[in-house]
Order: C-alpha cells, then structure tokens, then sequence
C-alpha cells in the first residue's frame, strides 16, 4: 500500500554500520590469537585471504573517528572467539579482553551504541580439529562458556549483543563437511541449543543488556502462481528463515520440516533438556541481515537429484532440496554486479513478516552494495549507486515503520571497505574506501567516498535528509 504520508523514524534509532573481526580486524595471529576456520578456509584464486584484514585491529581509533564524523551513533562489529580463547576452551587471553574492552570504550567516547556479535564465522580451527567442531555437542558448552566471558568482561557496557551471526547461511552452504544431511540438523541443531543457552546466560550474568539473534533472513517469492510453486515458497521460508527463529523466539521447530526430514530419516536428534533450553532462551529482539528476496520454485525428487551447482545453474545448485524447492534468479529483480538483488520492496514485505510473526523489536544488522569502487585521482572516490541503494532500502524501513513495524536500527554493511567472504577486498561495501588491493597491502589509508557525505546527512538528520 502506497502512503500520502510517512512517518518519522523514532527518536533514538540507532544508525550505524557493521563489520565482522575476521574480514576486518587482519593482526590474524597477533597477541596470542590462534587460527579461525574463516583463516584456514581456501579463498578463491585471485582473491585475497583475510590475514591482514584492513588492519582494524591496529586502527580501530581512527576507524570509530571516522564513524562518529559521519554522525554513527551505532557500530556493530564481533569480538573473536580464537582472540579471547585461543584453545577455544579454557584459559582466557587477557590482552584480547583489554583489546575489546578499548575498542567499546572508544565507541562510548563518541555516544555510539556498540552492538557485538559474539560470533562471526570464525569458530576456532583448535575446536573444529579437536571433535569436529559443531558436529559435536561439546562445543555447545564451549561456546555458552566463552559468550559467559564475554558478558562477565562486557556485560555493563553494552546494551545489544548479538549470539551468532547467519547460522542460516552456515547451516545451508557448509553443511557438506558433516558428511550426510542428519549431520548437517544435527550439527545445525547443537548451534541453536547452544544459542538459546548463550541468551540464557545473558539475561542472568548481565541483565541490563538485551540478546538477539542474527540470520539472515529474506522474504521468498514464488516463481510463479503454481499452487505448487506457493507450497515451495513457504516450505522454503521455513527451512531458511523460520527454522532459524521460530525455534529461538518460540522454542519450537516449524512443524511441516520437522515432519519432512522425520520422513526422509533426517531430523536431529533433540533431548527433553534441549526442548526444555530452547524454551527457556528468549531473545529480547531480532537482528537481520538482508541483501534481497529469494525466489524457489518446486522441484519433484527426481528432477532435484539432477540440479548441479554450476555457473549457469548457480543459485539453484546451491540450494535445491529435491521434493520442496529450488532457488532461480528472478528477471523481475534488479541486482548488482556480482549479481546480488536490489530489492527494497523485499525488504519491507521482510519487515513486515517478522513483525507480525514475532512482535519483537527489530534491527537490520546488514544490508549494502558491494562492488567495486574506483579511486580518482584528485582521491575522490564516486559512488552513486550506493546512495542510491541505501537510500531506497532506508525508505522501505520507514514505510515499514509507518505499516506498524517497530524497527529500533539500521546497521549497514559496511562503514569502511573490509574483506568480502568470498570474493576479496575488490567488492567493496563500505563508505570509506580502504586504500589497498587484493595482493598489495598500499598505505591502508582511510579515504571518504561520496556515500560517507551522503550518508552523514542521513544520520544527523534521523532519516529525514535521504536526498
Ligand atoms: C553476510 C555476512 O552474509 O554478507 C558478511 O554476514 C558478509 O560476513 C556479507 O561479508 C556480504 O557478503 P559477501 O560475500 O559479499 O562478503
């Protein structure tokens, strides 16, 4: 519906960015800090690896400088588990709980809210060697044991942490290393438990602080009006989405999957005390990430078991699930690029969604065009194509706003160009452009984009200045 009238953003919301320690912080085996498995994952040839980062961890004063200048009054990054514990269990790295302890002291000087993801990615390799990571339930202790630290060093200070970042996406695209699809829930599973016991702990060891998880989550088109292409769309909402927040708002599994994978002989193993902490964790908000809808049509099991991942086929071959869905591109959506959607009407139709099923407040923790940015010249650096999809994205929040939705923050990704996942320092999503290549570290120097102007008038003015 198309309003005469929009309302404002509320007082208080929060306008930032993000980041993650991995793809930003480089100082990758620095004071003591051991191994991720983001380190040692392989990187596509051409890209660069995320050991130097953009030199964050060194440069994290001038970094939230540069955040307050363009009026942030929020900074969302992740405190790394190898850094604090660099056996992954046990003894605790003090350098690293000073390091932390600095970094949030130095949002507080400038009035920024800090909003700390306690996991980004980067379970350390230590545990993933030991017993194979979240394949076994030991690392469901190991993890509520290091977010207990985090909370006993952090807890008074910050107001927002955040568990685990896009267990969906983890869940989804690196499944395979748990060697059959049972493993995959099952690993999948001891994650959520291990979830719902880290906001437990967090309401009880600090209770000023508010605990939210953060998925990445996405309305789902059908690719058509087949009845059946409607059933595939909300099958595969569950899976992506709903498995991932039904079970930590409500403590429960969507139904029809859980039926689903019981059928095929896949369903997790799931204990009376798992029931019981999946009930008892509750989140006190939501945070997710979006960077566009998702569209499935329905695919038979026979067809499903013939969809190979390829270039031509690449959505569908990651994520085809014979006898319920497989993604396609959508020719109606707009995408950048490195063929990422433009969809900001997705992302209201998304608001609305987790509004009306959860009723809890919510913030966008990511959101952003990666791509590549030239620098001039005269050290300028052009990026029209960014305003413009921030600003149509931030529109579709306060028309989500004005729908109802209460929507406490908008977090960006990112404030300043970082390591993509998967596709190196060349796709670039920041709004201070990062002066180096994908082999050659430059001077790292720190250079505003036209988008940092832009986006400063967005923050002073509360989202009233988009133009
Ligand atoms: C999210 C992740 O999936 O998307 C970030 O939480 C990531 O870590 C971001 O960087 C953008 O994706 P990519 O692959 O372009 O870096």
């Amino acid at each position: 519906m198309d309003y005469r009238n929009l309302k404002p953003f509320p007082e208080g919301f929060l306008w930032g960015a993000s980041s993650s320690a991995y793809q930003c912080e480089g100082a990758y085996l620095e004071d003591g800090k051991t191994l991720s498995v983001s380190d040692t994952a392989p990187v596509p040839e051409g890209t660069t690896d995320f050991n130097d980062g953009i030199d964050h961890y060194h440069r994290f004063r001038e970094d939230i400088a540069l955040m307050a200048e363009m009026g942030f009054n929020e900074f969302r990054f992740s405190i790394a588990w190898p850094r604090i514990i660099p056996q992954g269990a046990g003894e605790v790295n003090e350098v690293a709980v000073r390091h932390y302890h600095d970094v949030i002291d130095e949002c507080h000087k400038y009035g920024i809210e800090p909003v700390v993801t306690l996991y980004h990615f980067d379970l350390p390799q230590v545990l993933q060697d030991k017993y194979g990571g979240w394949a076994s339930r030991q690392c469901i202790d190991d993890f509520v044991e290091y977010c207990k630290v985090c909370y006993k060093e952090y807890g008074s200070k910050v107001k927002y942490f955040l568990t685990i970042n896009e267990q969906n996406m983890m869940a989804l695209f690196q499944g395979a290393q748990y060697g059959s699809e049972k493993g995959q829930w099952q690993a999948n599973h001891h994650m959520l438990v291990a979830q719902a016991k880290a906001m437990i702990e967090c309401h009880k060891i600090a209770p000023n602080a508010k605990v939210g998880p953060a998925p990445n989550i996405t309305a789902i088109y059908p690719a058509s009006s087949s009845p059946a292409d409607n059933l595939a769309a909300m099958d595969w909402d569950q899976l992506r989405n709903r498995l991932f927040l039904d079970t930590a708002v409500f403590g429960t599994y969507p139904e029809a999957l859980l039926n689903w994978w019981k059928d095929k002989g896949i369903a997790p193993e799931i204990t009376d005390q798992d029931w019981e902490d999946l009930k008892n964790g509750n989140p006190d908000f939501i945070a997710f990430n979006y960077y566009g809808a998702g569209t499935v049509r329905y695919v038979s099991e026979e067809e499903g078991k013939n969809i190979k991942s390829d270039t031509a086929n690449f959505m569908s071959g990651l994520m085809t699930y014979p006898g319920m869905s497989t993604a396609v591109q959508n020719p109606l959506q707009e995408h950048t690029s490195y063929g990422m959607g433009i969809d900001p009407i997705g992302l209201r139709i998304t608001l609305r969604q987790l509004w009306e099923r959860y009723r809890l407040p919510l913030i966008i923790t990511e959101n952003g065009c990666g791509v590549p940015d030239k620098l001039e010249e005269d050290g300028t650096v052009h990026d029209p194509y960014r305003i413009d999809y921030l600003r149509r994205h931030i529109r579709a929040c306060q028309e989500a706003i004005t729908d109802g939705v209460e929507l406490f923050g908008y977090s960006p990704w990112s404030a300043f160009d970082l390591i993509s996942t998967h596709q190196g320092v060349t796709k670039r999503y920041g709004m201070i452009y990062v002066n180096r290549d994908e082999f050659d570290l430059k001077d790292m120097k720190r250079i505003r984009k036209d988008s940092f102007f832009w986006y400063k008038k967005v923050c002073e003015s509360n989202g009233k200045d988009l133009d």
